[in-house]
């Protein structure tokens, strides 16, 4: 069984990954952890439990941070939607938000459970750095850190450069790289060469089922942006390619370890992961860059939840 503690910012691909990972007879969801990213946290904290909802997962929801360690709050709302939920329009949850802070509860799940708990980070890093700050021993309390997050060939989402997880709160990413001694990364290039194409997605637009119906209204808006800015009615699943990973790690085909560090003081590159690709520095390797993966197990991951 897989216990994995999810810190996220629901987002509509975050919806994506926490229903496939509520819905995985491997996986055992032990807490949802709720971050400020794609909206702000209010809107994050309240969608993550509208997400459990639909899965009937007892899962608990924490809030944590609200805003970044020292970078200007931004968001992702054109691509998520006002309510960082499609603009869906959802009723709000009756699910209560624990009154602990998701960092101390990221810590105390940890020490509860030393080794044996999978964190999936698929939102800015600030609560799992904060965590880690507080508690420098968390990285090895924790089985393994798959992230979401990156751009290791210099190409980004945010900015020219970088990724909009790392982007957001540049300085906690780079306390989580430059501390946690492995972490597994799931980058935005990646993301790219792993799309659903447009006759997958309509295989689950044509799902009747309450979470098919649950997700068809929350992805609708993100459908439509793709469509008109890329051209084509695919969809982009970056944090679920990551539940993917750390849910069935044999799912990845291709990975290689290099060493990667952040970028904070680059004027056109903050916030870009420097992925050291030829040993120019001969620093340990730190992350397991994800390559290449089996798209087509990750769809079927998705359609399963949604039966
Ligand atoms: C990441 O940014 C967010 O908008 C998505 O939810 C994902 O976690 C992709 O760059
Ligand atoms: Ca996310």
């Amino acid at each position: 069984m897989i216990r994995l503690v999810i810190d996220t910012d629901p987002g509509v691909d975050d919806a994506h990954a926490i229903m496939a990972a509520a819905a995985h007879p491997a996986v055992h969801i032990e807490a949802l952890t709720a971050v400020k990213g794609n909206v702000a946290l209010k809107h994050t904290a309240a969608n993550a439990c509208k997400i459990l909802d639909i899965m009937e997962s007892e899962a608990t929801v924490y809030a944590g941070c609200a805003l970044p360690l020292i970078a200007p709050p931004s968001d992702a709302s054109e691509f998520h939607g006002r309510d960082g939920l499609g603009n869906s329009n959802l009723p709000p949850s009756p699910r209560p938000i624990a009154e602990e802070h998701a960092v101390q509860a990221l810590i105390r799940m940890a020490n509860a459970a030393p080794g044996e708990l999978t964190l999936l980070a698929i939102g800015p890093l600030t609560n799992v750095a904060m965590a880690t700050r507080l508690d420098p021993e968390l990285p090895q309390k924790y089985r393994e850190l798959v992230v979401m997050g990156g751009s290791i060939r210099g190409m980004g989402n945010a900015t020219p450069a970088a990724e909009f997880n790392l982007y957001t709160d540049p300085e906690a990413a780079a306390i989580v790289f430059s501390t946690w001694p492995q972490l597994t990364l799931l980058s935005w290039e990646t993301t790219m060469a792993h799309t659903f194409s447009p006759q997958q997605v309509d295989a689950l637009w044509s799902m009747a089922s309450p979470r098919a119906e649950f997700f068809r209204r929350v992805s609708q808006n993100t459908l439509d942006f793709i469509n008109h800015f890329l051209g084509d009615r695919f969809l982009l699943e970056p944090d679920l390619l990551a539940a993917a990973v750390a849910i069935e790690p044999d799912i990845v085909k291709t990975a290689e370890w290099r060493h990667v560090e952040i970028e904070l003081a680059g004027v056109n590159t903050r916030g870009q992961t420097t992925v050291d690709w030829f040993d120019r520095t001969g620093k340990d390797p730190n992350v397991k860059l994800v390559l290449e993966m089996d798209t087509d197990r990750v769809w079927e991951m998705l359609k399963a939840a949604l039966e």
